[in-house]
């Protein structure tokens, strides 16, 4: 058997670091999927190869539990996410199966847009269709969190629930539940630019958390004054009023700087996108380098700040909503 399975990535509009408090993020899946083939083999070894998410390439065997990597300077986190993706699947299935294992990815790991989920998403799908086990969006959803949280730490779960779903929506943790409402909004121009990033996510979750520890009422302050931004932009969104939205924006990015994720390169690329024409422009995703989000009034424009950003950023784009989330389906016997 041979299936193919495939994750959009994400962007995080508004919202986050408050989202891992309990405050709502508006988030939406992007067209830049991680994409999975897999085919089952008869000796039991299962093969991963993940040539694009490992400047070198990585190439890892799975034999009775025990992970042995073939090819590696300066092994990734990804690798270890699809590891204990397919080893969760064994236990939880109390099975296991050889295959031969190919992810590939349209955007760089660790910048932000939610690699790790499409990976951990894409690669569950292939390896439990191969064992023979049907899991929907809920499904793919959980494991996905789970498996962020036994790699990374700490996750709100949000990359992991918008990627299932695709489309729009607004998140939040209820009583430590991931709930995504999602939104029927129009697509808006936005433009995405990334520089590969040093700091991981669960490290910069824990620096903002030392924040909070220190001052707490004032952390507080900051995450309701974002929680407003983010209600406020949610609204905004619906009724397509791009100019509040990139206001909004603006403010969100200037409550992340206070938190302290930013630095000289990401406020470089915000500026120069809002000296080119960007309505507003933040941080997005956990910060300390990682990617920036612009919103423009339309393509033209985020054209033009492509070109601008282009000489300061590892990479950046014009970004398109996904409404389909995560899928598999088989392409061979
Ligand atoms: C995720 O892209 C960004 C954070 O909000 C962490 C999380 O939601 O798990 C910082």
């Amino acid at each position: 058997m041979k299936v193919l399975a495939s994750a959009p990535t994400k962007v995080t509009l508004f919202g986050e670091h408050a989202v891992v408090y309990g405050f709502p993020a508006l988030v939406m899946a992007i067209q830049k999927r991680v994409e999975v083939t897999a085919s089952k083999t008869s000796d039991g070894v299962v093969r991963i190869e993940l040539p694009e998410l490992s400047s070198i390439g990585l190439k890892l065997e799975i034999r009775n539990g025990e992970v042995e990597i073939k090819k590696v300077q300066n092994a990734l986190k990804h690798a270890s996410y699809v590891v204990e993706t397919i080893k969760e699947l064994q236990k939880r299935a109390n099975q296991s199966c050889g295959a031969k294992i190919m992810v590939k990815s349209k955007l760089p790991a660790g910048v932000g847009l939610g690699t790790s989920a499409a990976v951990i998403e894409a690669v569950g799908l292939a390896y439990s269709t191969l064992l023979g086990i049907t899991m929907d969006k809920k499904e793919i959803a959980q494991l996905a969190k789970h498996v962020e949280t036994l790699v990374q730490g700490k996750s709100s779960g949000m990359d992991a629930s918008i990627i299932s779903q695709g489309g729009i929506g607004l998140f939040r943790l209820e009583n430590e539940t991931p709930v995504l409402q999602r939104l029927e909004a129009k697509e808006i121009p936005i433009v995405i630019a990334y520089i590969k990033k040093v700091i991981p996510t669960g490290e910069a979750v824990a620096r903002v958390k030392a924040i909070f520890e220190k001052h707490k009422d004032i952390t507080k302050t900051i995450f309701e004054a974002i929680c407003a931004i983010t209600e406020k932009a949610t609204r905004k969104i619906l009724e397509n009023d791009l100019n509040s939205l990139g206001e909004l924006m603006n403010l969100n990015h200037g409550l992340l700087c206070s938190l302290g994720v930013s630095n000289l390169r990401l406020e470089q690329l915000i500026h120069l996108a809002r000296d080119a024409g960007a309505l507003g422009s933040k941080i997005t995703g956990a910060g300390f380098g990682g990617s920036i989000v612009c919103l423009l009034k339309n393509e033209e424009s985020a054209k033009n700040v492509c070109q601008v950003l282009k000489p300061f950023c590892d990479g950046v784009f014009l970004a398109k909503r996904d409404n389909i989330g995560a899928q598999v389906q088989i392409i061979g016997s």
